[in-house]
């Protein structure tokens, strides 16, 4: 969601912000727009659409400066449009802003403003800031002081990076709330709210926190505190492992489909270095100063948004089974505004890919004030959530460009499984019931590549339901969590309306919607519950519903039952959810590409949702 880029250096800023840009781009955006600092003026080019119309329109004049800024702007006040897009400029054109996440009290502050004499020209909660430096910037000749009285006004969240004519050879960015990644070159600097977007220049980072400020030049940086204005900072530099290249799309159409396919790779890399076998249990190297408090854990809660949440209902079902504690996944906005009793022998697990999620990162937030422990099952290294929880689990998958989640999500239920063995082998789980799971687990990445291999006959399903308007999507138990995921992979690449739903509630109402028009996927594994779900869509076959069945290989009953059945190798019943949104993710790429949707980055969605 937006993405902001600002270079220093030697070189030509434009080429490198628009290539960062570009590199956003799967964060989801609607408009874009940069501001380079020449010789004598700030050039400022903004398009509403694509980067490549943004990139057209620079390509129409001659812009040329080593200092610059970009952004890709993702709605929230004002419509997507040229004139709301960023950046944003005071009322003399000195000073030009990038800003992602959002100002709360902006209106106050623009009704000041204007009493002041103030014009605006956007509707955008952005625009203020330019002009709240302007005004301190009458009074303090130095910018950043300007900057640091300015950032003391807003309420909210903000990553923002500035450049002024008048202090030319100089940027200066801050964080509070949103992510903010300072890369160090050589006579060069970035800054991004997005790994992405540096590694083609270094891999030599620094992950701002809140309330950092940092004055930029091709000489070097200065980092300091202007919340509580504490001077002079220091702070860690990390070296980021992700190769450039590992997002780019390497011979596949669509990003969605590469990182589709990269899942056997994921789940090895997932499991890399974790799970003893001899032993039948699993290491996790970042939750070993708290072994003693996830000992007498009492109950446990999981949250995360959208697909990330799902995951978290295979999660729950794993760890009550394996480890025997008390676990429900809650939805993590939820939680965030639930003011319960403290928990102090709770636990918290926040999953998300990107680690920046507001409404996950509010909920850890709630779980600290209820003294509960905090954990993350993250991807993105470094990211908000990374740090603000008090120990973490990396997935290890790579960047996912996709909006889509799917090589995170198999990884995010496997991870889940992992620690709830994890816990169940400290409880009393036997370690030859540890290595059964664990010799399971080792069997996926090869199980992942067998399904991968029918993904032509999905392919040709996908042609058969294109027209389709409504679908259901269903199951139980572990497969409730792949019921929604499913619906959601259908609903967000397609644009189809789909229901996923635990199929014992069928019955109960929705049942009425089955007519011959109104297929439903039914994921009925042979496990506990198969015998229920074979029950379920005799029912829905008895009203003409076309049914589409995920069960395990060999099971040949149910191509008398259902119209088509796809199977996924035989497994443990908790590691079905992983197999099981395999060729239902295959099933929603191809219906999109059917449908000609723009796959990798469906209309009105962003990567990483960082407002609530
Ligand atoms: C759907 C999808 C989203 C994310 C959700 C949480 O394919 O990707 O539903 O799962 O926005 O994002 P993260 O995992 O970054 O917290």
């Amino acid at each position: 969601m937006c993405g902001i880029i600002g270079y220093v250096g030697k070189r030509q800023a434009l080429p490198i912000v628009l290539e960062g840009l570009t590199r956003m781009e799967y964060r989801g955006y609607d408009s874009g727009g940069v501001a380079i600092v020449g010789a004598e003026t700030i050039q400022c080019i903004k398009a509403k659409g694509k980067v490549a119309l943004l990139k057209e329109k620079c390509r129409l004049e001659t812009i040329e400066g080593a200092v610059g800024i970009g952004h890709t702007r993702w709605a929230t006040h004002g419509e997507p449009s040229e004139r709301n897009a960023h950046p944003h400029k005071d009322c003399s054109g000195d000073i030009f802003v990038a800003h992602n996440g959002i100002i709360e009290n902006y209106q106050a502050l623009k009704e000041k403003l204007v009493r002041k004499g103030h014009k605006f020209v956007s509707e955008t909660d952005t625009e203020i800031i330019a002009h709240t430096i302007e005004e301190y910037a009458k009074t303090e000749k130095d910018l950043s002081t300007a900057i640091r009285l300015a950032l003391k006004d807003f309420h909210g969240a903000f990553g923002i990076v500035v450049l002024s004519k008048k202090h030319p050879g100089t940027l200066i960015a801050a964080r509070f709330g949103s992510p903010l990644i300072l890369g160090i070159g050589k006579d060069e600097n970035i800054i991004a709210s997005d790994a992405t977007a540096i590694l083609p220049l270094t891999n030599r980072v620094i992950y701002l926190n809140d309330g950092d400020m940092v004055v930029l030049s091709e000489n070097g940086f200065e980092i300091t505190d202007f919340k509580n204005g504490n001077g002079r900072q220091e702070r860690k530099t990390t070296t980021i492992e992700w190769k450039s290249g590992s997002a780019e799309l390497g011979g596949f159409p669509h990003f969605m489909l590469k990182e589709i396919f990269e899942q056997p790779q994921a789940l090895r890399d997932t499991m890399r270095g974790r799970l003893l076998p001899d032993e039948g249990t699993v290491k996790f190297g970042g939750l070993k100063p708290f072994e003693e408090r996830l000992r007498s854990l009492d109950s446990i809660t999981l949250v995360g948004m959208g697909t990330a949440g799902f995951t978290c209902l295979a999660g729950e079902y794993a760890i009550e089974e394996l480890a025997g504690i008390p676990a429900r996944r809650e939805v993590a906005s939820e939680f965030a505004f639930r003011r319960s009793a403290p928990c102090k022998q709770g636990c918290l697990i926040a999953v998300s890919q990107s680690g920046e999620t507001a409404d996950t990162l509010n909920a850890i937030r709630e779980a600290k004030r209820r003294g509960m422990l905090t954990l993350g099952i993250v991807n993105v290294t470094g990211s908000s959530i990374a740090r603000e929880v008090d120990a973490g689990i990396y997935n290890h998958v790579g960047p996912e460009t996709a909006v889509a989640s799917t090589k995170a999500s198999v990884s995010q239920v496997l991870l889940q499984e992992m620690f709830a063995l994890y816990l169940a082998r400290m409880r009393g789980l036997s370690k030859s019931e540890g290595q059964t799971i664990i010799k399971e687990m080792q069997k996926l990445p090869a199980y992942a590549e067998k399904i991968l291999t029918s993904a032509g006959s999905i392919k040709r399903l996908a042609k058969k339901y294109k027209a389709s308007r409504s679908f259901f999507c269903l199951g139980r138990k572990y497969n409730f969590s792949s019921a929604l995921e499913g619906a959601l992979k259908l609903k967000e690449c397609s644009y189809v309306h789909v229901e996923g739903g635990n199929i014992a509630e069928l019955k109960h109402g929705p049942i009425s919607l089955i007519d011959k028009n109104f297929p439903s996927i039914v994921i009925a594994p042979k496990d506990s519950m198969y015998e229920k779900n074979k029950s379920s869509i005799q029912e829905i076959k008895a009203r003409k519903g076309p049914v589409i069945a995920i069960t395990t290989e060999g099971n040949k009953e149910l191509e008398k039952i259902a119209d088509t059945v796809l199977y996924i190798p035989k497994t443990l019943e908790m590691l079905t959810p992983i197999l099981a949104f395999i060729p239902m993710q295959l099933f929603a790429y191809y219906l999109a590409v059917e449908r000609g949707n723009d796959v990798d980055k469906p209309r009105n969605l962003a990567k990483s949702v960082t407002v609530e």
